[in-house]
């Protein structure tokens, strides 16, 4: 196994919802070709990488990976493996095939367990919270790569919609103010995102 990516505190400043904050550093790492697609069963989902996020807080908000969406109209799956992650989803909204950065359709809060597989379409943004005491470890099969502005929508916004915080030790979602007409976000399990 390799060592792909580092993501560490300075990197993950500009989503912070207090980007002043301290805390662990580095944030998380992603490690790539954890399985060779062409050895494995069709049926097996052949991850592509995995992604180890730490326990902690920056102030008051959980670890969570950077966020972005997707340029390319692949699908991705997430299988949690370890941890308490909730992951925060945030439907785009398009306008003349570009996305309105500062504007969504929809959130959901997928509070996800070890063994939930989420499977995230292109309209979907995306980030990881590390709600756990413990590091939180994912599996994906995303293998189409990244264009830098997949994260610069993100980036311009000083994260996604919502930011998950520990509120007297209850995960809580806080309206990112940057966002215009934000909906409400709904939580939800993994099973429940499935049925939708
Ligand atoms: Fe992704």
């Amino acid at each position: 196994m390799k060592l792909g990516s580092v993501r560490d505190l300075e990197g993950n400043r500009p989503v912070l919802k207090d980007p002043d904050a301290s805390g662990p550093d580095p944030v998380y790492w992603v490690f790539p070709e954890i399985s060779d697609p062409s050895a494995t069963p069709q049926d097996d989902k052949a991850w592509a990488n995995m992604t180890v996020i730490v326990p902690g807080r920056y102030g008051n908000e959980y670890p969570k990976t950077f966020g972005h969406y997707h340029g390319t109209n692949v699908n991705e799956t997430y299988h949690l493996v370890e941890g308490e992650g909730v992951l925060v989803m945030q439907k785009r909204i398009l306008k003349d095939d570009n996305i309105v950065e500062d504007q969504v359709e929809e959130v959901y809060l997928i509070k996800a367990k070890p063994g939930d597989e989420i499977l995230i379409t292109p309209e979907w943004g995306h980030s990881w919270s590390n709600v756990g005491k413990l590091p939180l470890i994912s599996f994906d099969d995303w293998r189409s790569g990244h264009k830098p502005s997949d994260y610069e929508i993100i980036k311009n916004m000083q994260g996604m919609a919502y930011y998950l915080v520990d509120e007297n030790g209850e995960v809580k979602a806080v309206a990112n103010p940057k966002y215009e007409n934000l909906p409400e976000a709904k939580w939800i399990t993994a099973e429940e995102f499935k049925k939708l």
